[in-house]
């Protein structure tokens, strides 16, 4: 089977309820990246920065998959299908996407802040200063927040390496090395970018100005259609 990338953001979450980060009234207008997405805001302040990740996480609960998350789910059928997204929320599994990669780590799991390696899953249970890993430290967000590994981006890029087909859905392409996976398709490899405003991109590809919602529908029944010539 051909190989499909899907590189997602938060604008594919967006119509399931989720604020993407950078759109009006989004997340960092509401609230300061340094005090709640980087190691040090978590320094200073481990309570608040928990308590922004439990409302995200209650937040996901009440939330459902949109069309656009389903038609991908859609395109399995007919392709080896690869999703690598930027976003924290589950959507893209309850959906029913199998090959999920979470580059910036699940609102639905925490991890021990000394091991990294300590992760286990909450679903969308708060947690509190002072609730503890196995190995006794201070349970934090599994979230890569700003400044931190990427310990995913090694295995996406090499993924993107050697697809057939890459289509970019709802990320503005400000955050690297994320935004930076794009180079690493191949230039024979036909292109789709889904969002209803404008992305700097600078390739070769079949812009779709259309919410996801709509737009991913066009990109994935052309997919099908050529997967039936
Ligand atoms: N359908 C498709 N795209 C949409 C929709 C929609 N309904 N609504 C908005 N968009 C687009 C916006 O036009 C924008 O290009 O989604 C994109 C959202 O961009 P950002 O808010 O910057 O989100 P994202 O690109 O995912 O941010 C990347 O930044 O803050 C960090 O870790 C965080 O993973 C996040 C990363």
């Amino acid at each position: 089977m051909k190989k499909v990338v899907v590189l997602t953001g938060a604008g594919i979450s967006a119509e399931s309820g989720i604020s993407t980060f950078r759109d009006a009234g989004g997340l960092w207008e509401q609230y300061r990246v340094e005090d709640v997405a980087t190691p040090e805001g978590y320094l200073k302040d481990k309570a608040l920065v928990i308590d922004f990740y439990n409302q995200r996480r209650r937040q996901l609960a009440t939330v459902e998959p949109n069309e656009g998350h389903r038609q991908l789910v859609r395109l399995e059928k007919y392709y080896d299908v690869q999703i690598v997204t930027q976003n924290v929320d589950n959507l893209h599994e309850r959906a029913g996407s199998t090959n999920v990669i979470h580059l910036h780590g699940e609102l639905t799991k925490v991890r021990s802040e000394r091991n990294p390696r300590l992760i286990s899953d909450i679903g969308y249970k708060d947690i509190h200063v002072g609730d503890l890993a196995e190995d006794g430290a201070q349970l934090r967000p599994h979230i890569v927040w700003f400044g931190e590994a990427v310990p995913e981006i090694e295995n996406a890029a090499n993924l993107c390496e050697t697809c057939d087909y890459f289509i970019v859905v709802g990320t503005s392409m400000n955050v690297y090395p994320a935004a930076g996976l794009i180079h690493y398709v191949p230039r024979s490899s036909r292109c789709w970018l889904v969002d209803p405003n404008a992305v700097p991109i600078s390739r070769d590809i079949t812009i779709i100005k259309e919410k996801a919602g709509t737009g991913v529908k066009k990109v994935v029944d052309e997919l099908i259609a050529m997967s039936e010539k």
